[in-house]
């Protein structure tokens, strides 16, 4: 019979049901216990998903009284590093949404964390488990496209306050933009190097602090990521997955974000384009979304090794936001660390 992990949800907002629609359906889980700060929030997810277990408001009495496997971290992005380093430090592992932490000291401090209890700490990328991302990251690392050269990720939104995004400085690049940085590390299998931003809040934008951004990154091999999100617009919007363009020596890629698909058109040695559909590469299992993600976080810890989403890797991603901002703060090009 499939092991079963022993899970406590921590944060019972929003994303929650995500992944309660996951857990739902899995045999290798048990949910023990459901902590938010607000019970209310708790008790209807609880009744919404028929789960029978105990409810705490207060986490450090929960995790010293469930003594769970895994905890789930899904409350807001503040408060992330603080219930994982207890985590941690009880030897709990960790299934955590994004971001991995608000700082590069959060950063440092949680991967030392995790170094020293020998405990998993994995970041939800739920983008990756897309088959266009899928298509798009075979088609580049097969060398199908050639020697890329460039790389675009457009996006504009109407998103709404709900959930704190209001109260960060930087609500673009601390909330959104983990998810395109994140997917274009994982479609190019390229780090950034350095990165120069443009942030700004538009004329008459419902955010208070920079709902909007552009910026450049030099990622390795010479290759130019392009990042352009409004995150306040009402008009011409894309999907939230962003549309894509990936340009390489023999062809460009495109996806527009809605389609199940991505195009391409290759160059032919005569100087000819064709036309057609990128497909996922043969060997990729096909669960998308949240269930990809987490089936690939449960399977890693059954057969004791390293996530795709494990934290080392993550913090890649989200170090591009830190050094994105430092260079908003300061108008310079500067490097990611
Ligand atoms: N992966 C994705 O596509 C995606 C999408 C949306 C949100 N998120 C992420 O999910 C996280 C939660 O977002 P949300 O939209 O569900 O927010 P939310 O505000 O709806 O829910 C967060 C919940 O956490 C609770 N909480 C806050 N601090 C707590 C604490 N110390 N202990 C216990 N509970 C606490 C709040 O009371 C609230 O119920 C954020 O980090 C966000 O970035 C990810």
């Amino acid at each position: 019979m499939d092991k079963k992990f022993r899970i406590m949800i921590v944060g019972c907002g929003w994303i929650s049901q995500e992944w309660l629609d996951v857990f739902a359906v899995r045999k290798d889980v048990e949910i023990a216990a459901m902590v938010d700060i607000n019970p209310e929030a708790a008790k209807q997810r609880q009744q919404e998903y028929n789960i029978n277990c105990d409810i705490y408001t207060d986490f450090d009495i929960a995790l010293e009284e469930v003594k769970p496997e895994i905890v789930v971290n899904l409350a807001n992005g503040p408060v992330h590093c603080d219930i994982d380093l207890k985590c941690l430090g009880a030897g709990v592992h960790v299934f955590s949404e994004k971001p991995l932490c608000m700082s590069r000291e959060e950063g440092a401090q949680l991967l030392q964390a995790v170094k020293e209890s020998g405990c998993v700490l994995d970041v939800m990328q739920n983008r990756r488990y897309l088959a266009p991302v899928r298509a798009m990251r075979h088609a580049v690392q097969s060398g199908a496209l050639g020697k890329i050269w460039m790389v675009c990720s457009e996006i504009y939104v109407n998103s709404d306050l709900k959930g704190g995004r209001n109260s960060l400085e930087f609500p673009m690049l601390q909330d959104q933009a983990i998810h395109s940085f994140d997917t274009a590390r994982f479609i190019l299998g390229k780090d950034a190097k350095t990165v120069y931003c443009h942030s700004y809040n538009p004329e008459g934008s419902h955010y208070n602090g920079d709902g909007s951004g552009a910026c450049i990154f030099e990622m390795e091999d010479g290759i130019v990521l392009v990042y352009n999100a409004v995150m306040d617009t009402n008009t011409m919007k894309t999907a939230w997955h962003s549309q894509w363009r990936i340009i390489g020596t023999k062809g460009t890629a495109v996806w527009n974000g809605f389609d199940e698909y991505a195009q391409v058109e290759y160059i032919n040695e005569d100087g000819t384009t064709e036309k057609g559909v990128l497909n996922p590469p043969a060997d990729w299992d096909g669960i998308i979304w949240f269930a990809g993600a987490i089936n690939e976080m449960l399977t890693a810890l059954k057969e004791g090794r390293v996530s795709e989403n494990n934290c080392d890797y993550n913090y890649g991603s989200v170090a591009m936001t830190f050094s994105a901002i430092e260079s908003a703060k300061t108008g310079q090009k500067v490097e990611v660390k």
